[in-house]
């Protein structure tokens, strides 16, 4: 088995991230056998599709290395990096540009909903994000993807790309990969609105709980998120129709490994005024230590760079013969 996946390196990190993305890999890492291997990155070469400045994006990255740590990825057991100390993602994007159909890269939904009404204004790096997507996967022959519901277009498009070019140049190179995707996957909402994801753009930071806050401010975030004036149900099937109930029950229902069912049996009939401080409770004590671990390191970049230097040198390794072999069947003399 050979786990990869990305994540872009946004500022604010909030639990949406935590609980959406970074909680799952290092669960999958913990979970490997000794054959097998992890690899994570920050998707930094991605991120150029977001204008960003000169030490925001050097910012970020060194955030996201630093909540990852913080949040149990082991640089010593999991192969954790930056895409742009590695080239041989932007390089094998190169020869899968010759692969991948205009057709299939206009079928993509993530790339409607971001470039929005102005098409013809967004940047080609925009277009072709799922291509350099495919290569960081194919690069690895990675097996397995954890990823959330929407990147499975991008992991669908990525085993096309690998199945043409495997085709078209007579090899069994690339492996295809499969898209792991949580059974419940945790999309976690906005504490001001039920129908919005949290997001670090919200302008409102009542709205998200960040990887920064602290007791406090948790617990006030908690307490004073939006619900509805009914009782909690008894069954997962009474929160239809009532989003921000829904959400708050969600939350604690995946802090805890429990389904939603099994929270509101705990909580039937109760008001939110009984719930909240029960969730609250969880969060800080989640929270809490990864907080601190993160408040520490993300101080320590000398730290933090070595980690991803010492990362990169591992995966450029494996990467290496894959890209070869790419050149080599497609006659490109290096
Ligand atoms: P973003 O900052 O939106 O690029 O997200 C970075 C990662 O966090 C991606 O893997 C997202 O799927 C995940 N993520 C962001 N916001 C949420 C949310 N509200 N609920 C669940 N996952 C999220
Ligand atoms: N596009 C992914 C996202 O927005 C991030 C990503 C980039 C990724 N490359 C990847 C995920 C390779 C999995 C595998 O979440």
């Amino acid at each position: 088995m050979r786990v990869l996946s990305g994540i872009q390196p946004t500022g604010n990190l909030h639990l949406g991230n935590y609980l959406g993305a970074i909680r799952n890999w290092v669960r999958m890492q913990d979970e490997m056998d000794a054959d097998s291997q992890c690899f994570f990155f920050l998707a930094d070469m991605h991120s150029i599709t977001v204008h960003e400045g000169r030490e925001q994006r050097i910012r970020n990255v060194r955030d996201m290395a630093a909540a990852l740590v913080a949040a149990g990825i082991d640089p010593d057991r999991s192969v954790l990096f930056n895409q742009a100390r590695v080239p041989a993602h932007a390089e094998l994007c190169w020869l899968l540009n010759g692969t991948a159909r205009i057709g299939w890269l206009n079928r993509m939904t993530q790339f409607k909903d971001k470039a929005g009404k102005d098409r013809e204004g967004a940047s080609v790096g925009l277009f072709v994000y799922p291509v350099l997507q495919a290569a960081d996967i194919l690069i690895y022959n990675a097996t397995h993807v954890p990823v959330g519901e929407d990147q499975k277009q991008h992991l669908e498009l990525c085993r096309d790309i690998a199945t043409k070019f495997n085709t078209d140049f007579g090899v069994e190179l690339f492996t295809l990969p499969a898209p792991i995707i949580p059974r419940e996957s945790a999309r976690i909402m906005s504490l001001r609105d039920g129908t919005a994801k949290m997001s670090k753009s919200d302008p409102s930071d009542m709205s998200r709980i960040n990887l920064t806050d602290d007791d406090d401010a948790i617990m006030t975030k908690v307490k004073k998120a939006k619900t509805d004036p009914e009782p909690l149900p008894e069954t997962a099937e009474g929160l239809a129709g009532r989003p921000e109930a829904g959400n708050l029950v969600g939350i604690l229902a995946t802090l805890t490994g429990r389904t939603t069912d099994e929270v509101c049996a705990e909580f039937a009939g109760k008001g939110f005024g009984a719930f909240k401080p029960a969730l609250g409770e969880v969060l800080v004590e989640t929270l809490r230590p990864i907080r601190e671990r993160f408040m520490e390191l993300r101080t320590e970049d000398a730290a933090l760079d070595a980690i991803l230097d010492k990362g990169a040198a591992k995966a450029a390794a494996a990467a290496e013969p894959t890209l070869r072999a790419a050149y080599d069947a497609m006659g490109l003399m290096r």
